[in-house]
């Protein structure tokens, strides 16, 4: 049986929600209150700013009706009503998480036993929307990559991935970059080299939150895809040594990029990135565009860098790798503020041709939250 009950001064109330106790402000919930005048009715915008609330709201009446709950407020004399559903969600009584680097539910960090598990979407289905989109957009949020099968061939044909679910961020590369490879053994220039998994361009404010690859041909041996979850790295880093991830989440680096003379990013962001309740939000690590880091004290620089070199080797850990070979017509999908990827080194002969390009993720997961809510409602 849900029960209500009023502080002595109409500061708060508290609901039995679910079996636990919730207390709620009464600033809150009148800054919160779902009626007409509060939001607008057709986009759910709120049409009141706080300065309109009077800052002495306090509780004048409560009541539970079913799952509803009345509340009165005063001086206003107003009164409005929430769905116990609504506030059960939104509840906020709750014990702060302690540690450093916790991460959302539906955030599950992974290592190379998710290699049998890829996220695999196939084109034709995804480009369908609804349920195949859905589902497959919500292991890109839950793992931070996504491959796609059985696309198109055409050059330009990851601007369609990207139709599926955002736009294309472009940058000074271009609205997309080409990632040709000749591979002649005769000449180690023209090899194709293995690189050291990284996010991209770590040196741009904000930084491209997703990148897109896609295979148009291959011909040459090797050359495979890898993707490593940098949240997983990062918590390994922590479960072996607090210190090391406290001093790469504390500190900034810098990031730069002047390539060209019309050309000069630069960033000053850490290289594990946490919420200011510790959440763990982003990982940047890019050894070609690491600048001098001039903003750890001369104490902890030791530190500093036992640390970088000790994520870098969790990072080359095959243990944390996924792989995979992208064939033409196949690509990959990375939350870029999460997931390194990299290309393994080619061998013998022959092309390949991938082409790549930015987008962000506010436009996948908001595809991502409208199709579920489509779905549930
Ligand atoms: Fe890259």
């Amino acid at each position: 049986m849900t029960s209500v009950s009023l502080s002595p001064n109409g500061d708060f109330l508290t609901l039995d929600l679910e079996g636990q106790p919730r207390r709620f402000h009464a600033i809150w919930l009148r800054d919160n209150a779902q009626d007409d005048q509060t939001r607008a009715p057709g986009n759910g915008q709120r049409l009141v700013a706080l300065r309109d609330i009077p800052a002495e709201t306090k509780l004048a009446a409560v009541e539970l009706s079913g799952e509803t709950l009345r509340v009165s407020f005063a001086p206003e004399d107003k009164t409005v009503e929430f769905d116990l559903s609504w506030l059960a969600a939104n509840a906020y009584d709750k014990v702060a998480r302690a540690e450093a680097g916790w991460l959302p539910d539906e955030t599950t960090p992974w290592n190379s036993s998710l290699m049998s598990d890829v996220p695999i979407g196939d084109f034709q289905q995804l480009a369908k929307g609804g349920d195949a989109l859905r589902d497959w957009l919500g292991k890109v949020t839950r793992y931070g990559f996504g491959k796609i099968e059985n696309g198109p061939l055409e050059d330009g044909s990851l601007f369609k991935v990207v139709d599926l679910f955002g736009y294309v961020r472009e940058t000074n590369y271009g609205r997309h970059f080409e990632v040709r490879t000749e591979v002649n053994p005769t000449n180690l220039a023209f090899t194709g080299l293995g690189l050291q998994a990284h996010t991209d361009n770590p040196y741009r404010d904000p930084v491209p939150s997703i990148q897109v690859l896609y295979c148009l041909e291959s011909s040459a041996a090797g050359g495979e895809n890898m993707v490593v979850d940098g949240f997983a790295a990062a918590l390994r880093l922590r479960a072996e040594n607090e210190e090391y991830f406290d001093v790469l989440a504390k500190y900034c680096a810098r990031f730069e990029y002047a390539g060209d003379a019309e050309t000069c990013l630069r960033s000053r962001r850490p290289m594990i990135e946490l919420a200011p309740d510790g959440e763990l939000i982003g990982v940047r690590f890019n050894n070609r565009s690491l600048a001098a880091v001039k903003d750890v004290p001369f104490g902890d620089m030791d530190t500093y860098y036992a640390a970088y070199r000790r994520l870098g080797e969790i990072i080359d850990d095959e243990a944390m790798e996924v792989t995979f070979r992208l064939e033409p017509g196949e690509g990959f999908v990375v939350d870029n503020t999460r997931v390194l990827h990299a290309r393994k080194a080619y061998s013998g002969t022959g092309t390949r041709w991938l082409q790549g390009c930015y987008a962000d993720k506010d436009g996948l997961n908001s595809k991502f939250a409208a199709l579920s809510a489509q779905q549930e409602g």
